[in-house]
């Protein structure tokens, strides 16, 4: 068993009203197409991917394609069934035994789901998730003609999985249809349904597209993590989460020094994945010179509100044998939390030593790690 991918994305998504094609909408820091595609590259049973798209859209498939190891995109047809059709025939001459057929404008489709359609079609000729109809079924135009058994009626979903020589035979004679199950319907095949999936909506209106971006931002969790380390030197005093610590010591830096903002800097930075401190405030930049790191994490924080991200948490830790830093790490939590834009209680600051081991034991240096949660 061979099964591959087929993924339509040649409509014109006239209903949606987008100036952008709906399938090239942007959902959760990629596009609506993507969404799909990754689920089924991800999938330890899918050997291929094949994508069907229009040649009107060029302009926003090549820049997609340019990032994915997978065949060149067919072009698709004026129909649905059309662009099925275009798509099957590459994935045939891929050797596959099987495929499942899926719209590129369902982009939250489950591994779980993926893997129910490929172990049915170890006995089924043609498998489609379906949904039971919870509302009562109305027929008619202005005014109701009739009231149907709901109980009688299903919601046709995709991915639909199909043994592809069936299937191709099935398309030789086939009518006019709106999904491939009919196909196998109208040659005689049986279709088995199995569970769809609530999440699983084909996006179709622009209403549509709001309720998709608002599903993946309620979920949108990220987390990051730094760690710096500076040196210690004879001096007055060194910084640790913006609050001076008098004692015989300073940290040696380009920039203040101070190790735990540091830290925190680069696990902003993490979170939304832009890259770390020494990119963006480079120690051979003579702006940075003495500069107070506070500066850095103001940056950062703006950078992770302009993603539309606030920061949840914080949690730190120094790791030094001097000096003692539990007489300031109230001090620390409230300059931190003003600088985070959170309460006091969402930050946390551990010490600990290392046992008089390694550099930091033998008082030649502090680090100092932090990790930060953030939603969007
Ligand atoms: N599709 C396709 N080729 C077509 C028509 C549709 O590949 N000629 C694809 C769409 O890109 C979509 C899926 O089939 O992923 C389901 O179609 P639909 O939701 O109707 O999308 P559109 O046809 O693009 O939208 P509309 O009908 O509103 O124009
Ligand atoms: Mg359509």
């Amino acid at each position: 068993m061979k099964t591959d991918a087929l993924i339509v994305a040649a409509g014109s998504g006239t209903r949606c009203e987008s100036e952008v094609p709906k399938q090239y909408l942007p959902l959760a820091g990629r596009t609506i197409i993507e969404q799909s595609l990754n689920a089924f590259l991800a999938h330890p049973q899918i050997e291929n991917v094949q994508l069907v798209v229009s040649e009107a859209h060029q302009e926003f498939y090549t820049p997609i394609f340019d990032q994915y190891e997978i065949c060149a995109p067919v072009m698709g047809g004026e129909t649905r069934s059309e662009s099925v059709k275009a798509g099957l025939q590459a994935v045939q001459k891929q050797g596959a035994t099987h495929v499942l057929i899926h719209d590129a404008a369902r982009p939250f489709v489950s591994s779980g789901l993926i893997t129910r359609v490929i172990s049915s079609l170890e006995f089924e000729q043609c498998v489609t998730p379906v949904l039971s109809c919870v509302d009562t079924i109305k027929k008619g135009g202005e005014y109701v003609e009739a009231t149907l058994d709901r109980t009688l009626l299903k919601r046709v979903q995709t991915p639909q999985g199909f043994h592809l020589e069936t299937l191709m035979n099935a398309y030789k004679n086939c009518k006019c249809v709106t999904d491939e199950a009919q196909v196998m319907e109208q040659a005689g095949v049986s279709v088995k349904m199995i569970e769809g999936d609530e999440n699983l909506f084909k996006i179709t209106t622009y209403g549509d597209y709001k309720r998709a971006k608002a599903m993946y931002e309620k979920t949108r969790t990220k987390i990051g993590q730094g760690f710096d380390v500076h040196r210690l030197i004879s001096g007055e005093g060194v910084t640790l989460g913006g609050v001076l610590i008098p004692c015989a010591h300073r940290l040696k830096g380009h920039s203040d020094a101070d190790v735990v903002l540091h830290a925190l800097v680069d696990a902003v930075l993490g979170a939304i994945g832009k890259d770390d401190i020494g990119v963006h405030f480079p120690p051979s930049d003579p702006q940075w010179k003495n500069a107070d790191s506070s500066l850095f994490v103001r940056k950062a924080v703006e950078w992770m509100e302009e993603e539309g991200y606030s920061l949840q948490n914080a949690d730190v830790t120094i790791i030094c044998e001097t000096p003692k830093i539990g007489p300031y790490r109230e001090a620390m939590k409230a300059r931190i939390a003003a600088l985070l834009n959170v309460d006091i209680c969402d930050v946390n600051i551990k010490a600990t030593t290392t046992e008089q081991l390694g550099f930091t034991g033998r008082g030649e240096g502090i680090a100092a790690q932090a990790i930060v949660s953030v939603r969007g």
